[in-house]
């Protein structure tokens, strides 16, 4: 066998691990791994069969899942943890199709939105501005969870959920942004990532890394605009993040990778304009 194929067994043996082995690793990358599988094993393979007579759903669809779910409860791990909860979903759905049901996902549908609310995404979208002066006023705890939980709904790459957060606010730990161009605050939501998840995947390719915590900061952005806050997504050196790392003793399985500053604006700057989309599109299809 040639070392590329090797490689390649390695990388998919990595993805079936023995019980001994889920049952040894840490509880994040356990976690990971159940989601990962549930997505790549079950998911998507469902959904596949129960739209339009789909796809054929093989006896052992389930297996996987169903093995992951025996860990889980191996491990004690509790029944309230939202992935648990999803497998158990999905466990029915594929239970209910290879007895020939169907399954009805038409609960699930989104809301048909109004056009009110369509036209607020974009004003949303396109109101938002980077804001970098801000007044006094002091942020709510319970609007930083908002925005927060926004960043979490972001799409995220294979499903492995590795976005973490810092909340710092200036007037309670002064002085870690010193040197960034909005030192101020004055609140820094600070985006981290778990690099012990994309264990689960190593055929995720690293650039989507960046990705699913870019995605998470956009979210983070819009939402505190959605909110009535204002903010800014920042750029940290490696002293503003090794001042983090210290300040909060973040261990080195976490990455820093970028933050957004948000609080209530005290500036209206003037919108930088865009492309046209007809510049922007480099090719197209009528
Ligand atoms: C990844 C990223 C990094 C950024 N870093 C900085 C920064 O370090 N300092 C800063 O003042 N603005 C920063 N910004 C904000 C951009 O300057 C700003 O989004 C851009 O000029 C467009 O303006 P608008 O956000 O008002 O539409 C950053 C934005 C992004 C997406």
């Amino acid at each position: 066998m040639a070392a590329n194929d090797q490689d390649i067994q390695k990388i998919l043996a990595s993805f079936n691990l023995a019980d001994e082995e889920y049952l040894a690793l840490d509880e994040t990358e356990f976690r990971a791994r159940f989601r990962e599988r549930i997505h790549h094993t079950l998911e998507i393979q469902v959904y596949a069969n129960a739209y339009r007579g789909g796809k054929p759903l093989g006896d052992k669809q389930a297996d996987t899942v169903k093995r992951l779910v025996a860990l889980w409860e191996k491990r004690g791990l509790s029944r309230e943890l939202p992935e648990y909860g999803y497998a158990q979903k999905l466990l029915g759905f594929a239970g209910a199709r290879a007895a020939g049901e169907p399954v009805d996902l038409s609960p699930f549908a989104p809301r048909p939105l109004g056009d009110t609310e369509r036209e607020a995404f974009f004003t949303i979208v396109k109101e938002r501005r980077s804001v970098r002066e801000f007044t006094s006023r002091r942020v709510p705890d319970a609007l930083i969870d908002r925005i927060l939980e926004a960043g979490l709904w972001a799409a995220h790459s294979c499903n492995l959920q590795s976005i973490r957060y810092l909340v710092v606010r200036e007037e309670v730990s002064p002085g870690l942004f010193r040197g960034s161009d909005v030192p101020g605050g004055p609140v820094h939501l600070v985006i981290l990532q778990d690099e012990r998840v994309y264990r689960a995947n190593p055929l995720n390719p690293v650039r989507n890394r960046l990705l699913d915590a870019g995605a998470a900061a956009q979210n983070i952005a819009l939402a505190a605009h959605a909110i009535g806050l204002e903010g800014v997504w920042l750029t940290f050196n490696d002293e503003i993040a090794g001042r983090l790392r210290k300040h909060y003793r973040i261990d080195g399985h976490i990455s820093l990778v970028t933050y957004v500053d948000v609080g209530y604006g005290d500036q209206t700057p003037c919108p930088i304009p865009r492309l046209p989309v007809d510049e922007a599109v480099l090719g197209r299809d009528r």
